[in-house]
């Protein structure tokens, strides 16, 4: 079995743009679910790199946690880290942390992804496993 490389836990970044919002006037959630998406397989794909998939693609969303909303011009932080390996799939943990324009930080909103790795569009044993610690 192939050891994984230590991932170190990655940042992607957005600002709260007036097409981004609801009609409430804040983030919508929908918007914020898809750049979280985009940011966890980021994460999990560089995970994979070297593994032999050639793709890969989300199995599951988990556990998400709108906390308190977030609002134009607020700059959004999605921090992304492995949590698990699986055969084929790995687990990908992610929060979001608003920074209003005043500078003040807070946690927006949390949750896990489940993807799946590929090769040929099936799924693909890729035989990493966590390093320690
Ligand atoms: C995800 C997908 C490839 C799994 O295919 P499958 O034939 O069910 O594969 P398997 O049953 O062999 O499961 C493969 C892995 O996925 C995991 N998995 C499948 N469905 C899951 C779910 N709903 N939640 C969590 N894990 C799931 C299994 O636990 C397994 O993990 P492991 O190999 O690490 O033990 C298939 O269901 C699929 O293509 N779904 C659509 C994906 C998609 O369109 N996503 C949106 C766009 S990216």
């Amino acid at each position: 079995m192939q050891a994984a490389k230590k991932q170190d836990a990655q940042v992607y970044t957005f600002t709260v743009f007036p097409e981004f919002l609801n009609y409430a006037g804040t983030l919508f959630g929908g918007k914020l679910l898809s750049e979280m998406d985009l940011a966890a397989s980021n994460c999990a794909r560089r995970a994979l790199y070297g593994s032999g998939c050639d793709g890969l693609v989300t199995a599951h969303v988990g556990e998400v946690n709108f906390l308190t909303p977030a609002y134009l011009g607020d700059i959004v932080e999605l921090h992304t880290d492995v949590l698990e390996w699986g055969n084929t799939s790995v687990k990908v943990g992610i929060k979001a942390i608003k920074e209003e324009v005043n500078g003040q930080r807070r946690t927006i909103c949390d949750a896990f992804f489940v993807f799946v790795a590929l090769q040929k569009g099936k799924p693909f044993k890729h035989k990493l496993k966590p390093v320690g610690p």
